[in-house]
């Protein structure tokens, strides 16, 4: 048996985000600029790599596996690769087996998800006006949206929503957010806007604080404090009036790095140990180079050894990104 992935600071990686795709279909402000460059189609894993890949990595222990983006549902063959990927889950090697997704798709993939043993999945949205939506994301329709949140739940699937925090148009709808969420019995997640990429505007114009959004929350809600943790960067707490929980992630006014249990791939093959450091190790070439594992457990291994202790995000004064690499390369 080959060993679990253990870090120099003693946390065990157990859960990989691969991304499937750099691509999306639509350009949220936060996260693209309006003209971006996409890598090349012939740069990207196939379905099999992708596969033989994140297979790898569950013969090290990984328990669950998100596919991101860009927008991981516009990849063509995607469904496969998750009936494909399926298998651990019957095997109860992987315990769970999951998206994050913009929603624009949902309606037509969630039976097919649910079929495949997804059980829920992630779907950003960051406001329920319809112009507002189109403005923020610069191309999508709320309505699609929406469609696709009601397929999704009427397929079987847990939905939790992310919301990213924005100066103003989250201040301005976050108790409707909330109802809305919670209404629907699905838990609704609030992130701060990380500096990653440039896209074509000043970050401190967009950043809106957690502990600021907070104190508006609990003008109207009752919040409690609870233990759980999905394993991620989310704390939660429950809303007395509705029940449900809203989950913050506050990347940078509390950092969570201590207890990191994730490494992400990118659509390309590259091994990225921690979201907002540029610490890499291409896994392309030894997967590539080789019919058997062993070059591809080797630089997963050297990945891990090099995983950094964490990020040092910050709002730069000026707006500027901390890092060149978009969102979009990652998923988040
Ligand atoms: P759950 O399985 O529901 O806990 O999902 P998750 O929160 O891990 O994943 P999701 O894809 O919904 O991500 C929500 C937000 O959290 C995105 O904006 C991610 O960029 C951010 N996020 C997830 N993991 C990390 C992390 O390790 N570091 C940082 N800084 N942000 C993260
Ligand atoms: N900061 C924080 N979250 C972001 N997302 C995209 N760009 C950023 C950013 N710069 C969110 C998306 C989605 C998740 C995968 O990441 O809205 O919910
Ligand atoms: Fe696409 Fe998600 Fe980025 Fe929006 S945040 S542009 S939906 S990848």
């Amino acid at each position: 048996t080959r060993c679990g992935l253990v870090d120099l600071f003693g946390r065990r990686v157990s859960y990989l985000r691969l991304s499937v795709t750099d691509r999306c279909d639509l350009r949220c402000v936060y996260c693209m600029a309006e003209d971006m460059a996409f890598v090349p189609r012939n740069q990207l894993l196939t379905l099999e790599e992708l596969d033989r890949l994140a297979s790898a990595f569950v013969a090290r222990g990984v328990a669950k596996i998100r596919l991101t983006g860009g927008e991981p549902l516009v990849r063509k063959g995607l469904m496969e690769l998750v009936s494909s990927l399926s298998r651990h889950l019957a095997a109860r090697r992987l315990k769970e087996l999951t998206l994050t997704t913009n929603g624009s798709l949902l309606a037509r993939h969630a039976d097919g998800l649910a079929r495949a043993g997804v059980r829920r999945v992630n779907v950003s949205l960051d406001t329920l006006d319809a112009s507002r939506f189109r403005a923020l994301t610069r191309r999508g329709t709320l309505g699609v949206v929406m469609e696709g949140l009601l397929a999704a739940q009427e397929a079987g699937l847990k939905v939790k929503l992310n919301a990213v925090a924005l100066k103003g148009s989250t201040e301005d709808e976050i108790h409707d957010l909330i109802a809305f969420a919670h209404g629907r019995g699905m838990d609704l997640t609030l992130i701060e806007t990380m500096p990653l990429g440039d896209v074509g505007a000043d970050r401190t114009d967009q950043y809106l604080s957690l502990a600021t959004l907070r104190r508006t929350i609990e003008t109207r809600w009752t919040l409690t404090d609870t233990a759980d943790r999905s394993g991620g960067p989310a704390r939660y707490a429950r809303v007395a009036e509705t029940g449900g929980r809203i989950g913050f992630i506050t990347p940078l006014t509390h950092s969570f790095c201590e207890t990191c249990n994730r490494v992400r791939v990118s659509a390309t093959g590259v091994l990225y140990t921690c979201l907002g450091q540029e610490d890499q190790v291409d896994l392309r070439a030894p997967l590539r180079a080789c019919e058997g594992d062993e070059a591809l457990h080797a630089a997963i291994d050297a990945g891990i050894r090099a995983k950094p202790r964490g990020h040092d995000f910050a709002i730069a004064r000026n707006g500027a990104p901390a890092l060149a690499r978009h969102m979009s390369v990652l998923g988040g």
